[in-house]
């Protein structure tokens, strides 16, 4: 049996009557831009997160990138995010102007390591982005004391953590403004590409709804120079339909996740981790294996879908060389990046599925 890295075929099939309702209407009203139904997703998606607004955008990376722009960040700032991480958490700085500085991370939950902030923290730092990696959220509580204690503000980067909670409170919530990507494979994807930034904060929610729409304060009159970064009516009527499923699809992941624990303890490999007082979302099911090329190829031998999130960390990247790191710079994040591996994951995925890849693993071990 071949199990696929991700399958969403059995969500389409749910949501699919509502999804064909949904675009009649927006067709029919031609409101492909900004129609109403942006404003009634962004409404229940805040109201999902616990916070006062939500505001759809082009991307995760947008969202990162106007929220940023939303805070005040530019060039002369520093802003602190892992070295273990997807690029675009550092792209979306390096727009700004502002310089990515990187910390380490904690090998148990592969987020930012708190412990490690002290370090890399300066005068000028103006945000950390805490990055809450496959779908369990980073140590908030201490990051915010730290960030706190040095009037420092913290963005989220949500986007692979849709509905995780850190002690109660949802991803997103926690800093001054939160951000997620609706790219088709996350918790809560659209059907194309899509993003959003949630905030309490009034002042930046002002911003984003500038900067997403040419920087306009009403019809005609521009007050800063923003950019086209809205979430298309079409991929609206997506999410609203699929957000009303996602706290079971997440309960459906760890229960996934469960079956993939007692499976992999029979041959001595290692489930993630789940931090005190957090619930992970699994919206990646990553372990750690050595020889991975091997594996993986033994893997797509017998016809079991794997990735790696991610082989190299963002200071060994060509497109940060200009940044002045070297290898050993982040010993957990480059140790993380030689042996991770992401295993098939999504809520429908079956237990015989589940039992398949282990039995893969084990052979390819
Ligand atoms: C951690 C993280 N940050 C940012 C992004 C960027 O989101 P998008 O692909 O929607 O631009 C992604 C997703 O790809 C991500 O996983």
């Amino acid at each position: 049996m071949s199990v696929p890295f991700i399958d969403f075929s059995k969500q389409n099939e749910i949501i699919k009557a509502e999804v064909d309702a949904g675009w009649k209407t927006v067709i029919e009203k031609s409101s492909f831009i900004m129609g109403p139904q942006v404003k009634t997703f962004e409404t229940e998606f805040a109201q999902f997160c616990g916070t006062k607004y939500a505001l759809g955008v082009n991307s995760g990376t947008d969202a990162l990138y106007l929220a940023l722009a939303a805070i005040g960040v530019g060039p002369g700032d520093e802003v602190v995010l892992p070295a273990h991480t997807f690029i675009a958490t550092a792209l979306c700085v390096s727009y700004t102007g502002a310089t990515v500085r990187l910390a380490d991370i904690e090998e148990e939950t592969y987020n930012i390591d708190p412990k490690s902030l002290e370090k890399v923290v300066t005068r000028r730092t103006k945000v950390i982005i805490p990055v809450h990696l496959y779908g369990q959220m980073a140590h908030m509580e201490e990051i915010k004391a730290f960030a706190d204690r040095k009037n420092i503000a913290i963005l989220e980067d949500a986007c692979q953590a849709h509905g995780a909670r850190y002690q109660g409170t949802r991803s997103g919530a926690v800093g001054k403004a939160g951000c997620f990507s609706f790219y088709p494979t996350k918790g809560l994807g659209g059907w194309g590409d899509g993003g959003a930034v949630v905030t309490n904060d009034e002042r930046v929610k002002h911003m984003v709804e500038m900067l997403r729409d040419y920087g306009r304060s009403d019809r005609y009159q521009h007050k800063i120079k923003g950019f086209n970064s809205r979430l298309d009516t079409m991929q609206a009527v997506v999410l609203s339909a699929k957000l009303k499923h996602l706290d079971e699809w997440n309960a459906m992941r760890q229960k996934v996740a469960a079956v993939y624990r007692e499976e992999l303890a029979k041959i001595g490999v290692a489930a993630p981790q789940e931090a005190a007082n957090r619930e992970h979302v699994y919206q990646t099911f990553a372990i750690r294996v050595k020889n991975r090329d091997k594996v993986m190829d033994g893997l797509k031998a017998r016809g079991v879908g794997n990735l790696i999130h991610y082989p190299i960390p963002i200071h060994l990247q060509e497109a940060y060389a200009d940044a002045g790191y070297k290898a050993g710079d982040f010993p957990v994040a480059e140790k993380v990046a030689s042996d991770i591996l992401s295993l098939p994951m999504f809520p429908h995925m079956e237990v015989a599925q589940v039992k398949e890849v282990v039995q893969a693993l084990r052979d390819s071990l």
